[in-house]
């Protein structure tokens, strides 16, 4: 059948985690065939160019994908300017795009997806909110039938590695910093720590769920940088923990929406959230809550992610089939495993 050809903006932590994820599962009919980034040479001498195939073509210059005649283009890079010039261009000219970029998606995601509407291309971003665990899909596909009428959770993995081992008795700054050298924190963590991720993902998620556009910067936000080891300790006195927490609820025509290091019981199972898990509770009128949880950040959770949304978006445009893998079946039972 026909190829869908697919380019790769940005290979830092998630774009090298996206070619590993290619490279490993093999899926016909899909082929990588540009990555742009600033400083080409540097990107193809890092441990995540071994996972690309040799027929890419590597590029500084943005014009070489708007230009080519690639299907699908994967927007890694993060942030407003340039990207979404270029994600403009690429829609016009008939190109699906496929995005993790949060600050992106929360501002400007509705006037991108009516100008994807237009063209006839698709913009999907599940990677963008709660990374590995699919809450976007899920609200979209399994939960549109109900009326939700509040989120709330753990939405930044840096934040809740670094509360979850202050918890435990780690300092802020040394937290602060494996979270870095994990690949888990934003490029600038304030992004992380002041809650502008955490907001930004919050629109998303209100939008999907809650068919309201929330403007990020009116959204109540507090950091947890003013957080210490003592607020730990005050916690623990009234059976609590410290998590920043997100919540967005429907009340008549307005929507509350709040960003903060917040108590939370002991008993909660946000906390027992710990590392980059996220968790995200949907409520609904019918259906009451549906939780969501799994790693929130890190490459190769949050290239699932984006994998996936690849293969919707190829099975719509190009009637990609997904590979059948046949396995025998034995009446053998493995080693019992059990739920951590
Ligand atoms: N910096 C983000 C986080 C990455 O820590 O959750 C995933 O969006």
């Amino acid at each position: 059948g026909s190829t869908v050809k697919v380019a790769l903006l940005g290979f830092g932590t998630v774009g090298s985690g996206v070619a590993q994820v290619l490279a490993a599962s093999k899926f016909p009919g899909l082929q990588l065939t540009h990555i742009f980034n600033r400083n080409v040479e540097r990107k193809r001498a890092s441990a995540g160019a071994k996972f690309v195939p040799a027929s890419v073509v590597w590029t500084e210059n943005i014009d070489d994908v708007l230009k080519s005649d690639v299907d699908v283009v994967i927007e890694l890079m993060g942030g407003l300017n340039p990207v979404e010039g270029w994600l403009r261009k690429a829609l016009t000219a008939g190109k699906s795009v496929v995005t993790a970029n949060k600050q992106l998606i929360a501002y400007r995601g509705a006037n991108l997806a009516k100008l994807a509407g237009r063209h006839g291309v698709q913009l999907v971003y599940g990677a963008a909110v709660a990374g590995g665990v699919p809450v976007i899909p899920g609200i979209r596909q399994g939960l549109g039938g109900d009326q939700l009428t509040r989120l709330s959770g753990i939405v930044n993995g840096t934040c809740n590695y670094i509360l979850s081992r202050m918890e435990a008795g780690a300092d802020y700054a040394t937290v602060l910093a494996d979270a870095q050298q994990l690949g888990y924190a934003e490029a600038n963590p304030s992004a992380d720590v002041d809650g502008f991720d955490a907001r930004a993902k919050l629109c998303i998620l209100s939008r999907i769920a809650l068919h309201a556009e929330l403007d990020p910067d009116a959204v109540a936000t507090q950091s947890i940088s003013t957080v210490e080891a003592i607020d730990f300790t005050y916690a623990k006195e009234l059976n609590c923990t410290i998590r920043q927490v997100s919540r967005a609820q429907v009340d008549g025509t307005l929507v509350h929406a709040r960003v903060a290091p917040m108590l939370v019981p002991l008993t909660s199972p946000m906390a027992w959230s710990h590392g980059t898990q996220n968790m995200v509770v949907a409520s609904g009128r019918f259906g009451g809550d549906v939780v969501f949880s799994g790693h929130g950040a890190g490459g190769e959770p949050t290239a699932v992610a984006v994998v996936s949304d690849l293969l919707a978006v190829a099975q719509g445009c190009k009637a990609v089939e997904l590979p059948v893998r046949k396995r025998e079946t034995t009446g053998e039972f493995l080693a019992p495993h059990y739920l951590r």
